[in-house]
């Protein structure tokens, strides 16, 4: 199908959908200029899908292609609801099955780690039921529900998931969240199934960032390591302290790359919105300590090279923060203050 976006250019820059084409119509048709589309070419073979910010400006674009003879639909929701679509991946390990669930639009990376008949999830971005019932699915119990930190990015729904599952919720020991947690300390082992998973401590992108490392084969790295990139440090801090950050950044990468080079990485995000290709995102430790070894040198370097590389500040993320750290949804449109893609990668 071909994606039509008809956003203003400044909504479009913030984030699109990869693979749409734009064009600038937004204020014409809402102002009811017959013209708004002309001069628009598109492919008369196949479908097209509009698309604004909330799927309501795109509905009239839609009506006016139907006109013209294309067989032309509106996306309902618009980047709203992209925002929220998601989609899975698989990977069979000896003990246990990941499955990558991810928000495609944000790129954010949760998985149900399923053992026998008992799961973990982590890092969980989309509403509880998606979870419980990918989980119930594949017969899967949730037993323990993980968060890698407290994210800046989207609003964890790791509490509200633990609590509808009526699993334990494990966050690292921090004092920054003000409800009710079971902490992990670095080394701590949790069973589930035939499994096990260990938290490694690895601050930096923020204090209390971990890692969880299952039976030897995978790593859950969440903002710390990303297959092509490592997490910023400097959401939420001073320059003075996003460069203690970035330091502290740089021994926790040397630690996690010790571990064995055929271990898997499962990043807690994607740099590109992740296609519904059912492959996963993942790669071997020694492929993504091979592409990140010049940054990793001496801590010198490390520094110099991720604090000339800071990307843009994410919208919204002090209230994002604010509220994982309160442990609630806001009232009313959670996507509005999600939108846009992720900023959280150094790459
Ligand atoms: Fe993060």
């Amino acid at each position: 199908m071909t994606v039509l976006d008809i956003r203003a250019p400044e909504e479009r820059a913030q984030w699109f959908i990869p693979g749409s084409i734009h064009v600038n119509a937004y204020n014409a048709l809402k102002s009811g200029d017959a013209q708004a589309l002309k001069g628009v070419d598109l492919p008369t073979d196949q479908p097209v899908v509009t698309i604004c910010n909330a799927g309501n400006v795109s509905q009239v674009a839609a009506e006016r292609l139907h006109k013209r003879g294309l067989n032309a639909f509106s996306l309902r929701g618009g980047m709203k609801a992209w925002s929220l679509a998601w989609n899975t991946a698989e990977t069979k390990l000896q003990k246990a099955n990941v499955l990558q669930v991810r928000r495609t639009g944000k790129g954010c990376l949760s998985y149900i780690v399923g053992s026998a008949s008992e799961a973990v999830v982590i890092d969980a971005s989309l509403k509880p039921d998606v979870y419980l019932r990918l989980a119930a699915d594949r017969g899967w119990t949730i037993r323990y529900v993980l968060d890698t930190h407290v994210h800046a990015d989207h609003l964890s729904r790791s509490r509200a998931l633990a609590d509808a599952a009526g699993a334990t919720l494990l966050l690292p020991n921090q004092k920054r969240v003000a409800f009710p947690f079971t902490p992990v300390a670095d080394g701590e082992t949790v069973p589930f199934g035939r499994s096990r998973i260990t938290a490694l401590s690895s601050p930096g992108h923020t204090m209390e960032s971990t890692s969880y490392y299952l039976d030897g084969q995978a790593l859950f790295t969440g903002d710390t390591l990303f297959i092509s990139g490592v997490g910023r440090p400097d959401l939420d801090a001073s320059p003075d302290e996003a460069r203690e950050r970035a330091r502290v950044l740089y021994h926790s990468l040397r630690r996690l790359l010790e571990l064995p080079a055929d271990t898997l990485v499962f990043p807690g995000h994607a740099s590109e919105p992740p296609a519904f290709d059912r492959k996963p995102i993942a790669e071997r430790l020694g492929q993504v300590s091979a592409r990140i070894a010049a940054w990793l040198r001496s801590e010198g370097d490390f520094l110099a090279t991720i604090l000339d590389r800071i990307p843009p500040t994410p919208p919204n993320y002090l209230r994002i923060v604010e509220l994982n750290e309160a442990g609630t949804m806001p009232e009313g449109d959670a996507s509005e203050l999600e939108a846009g893609a992720n900023h959280c990668a150094v790459s």
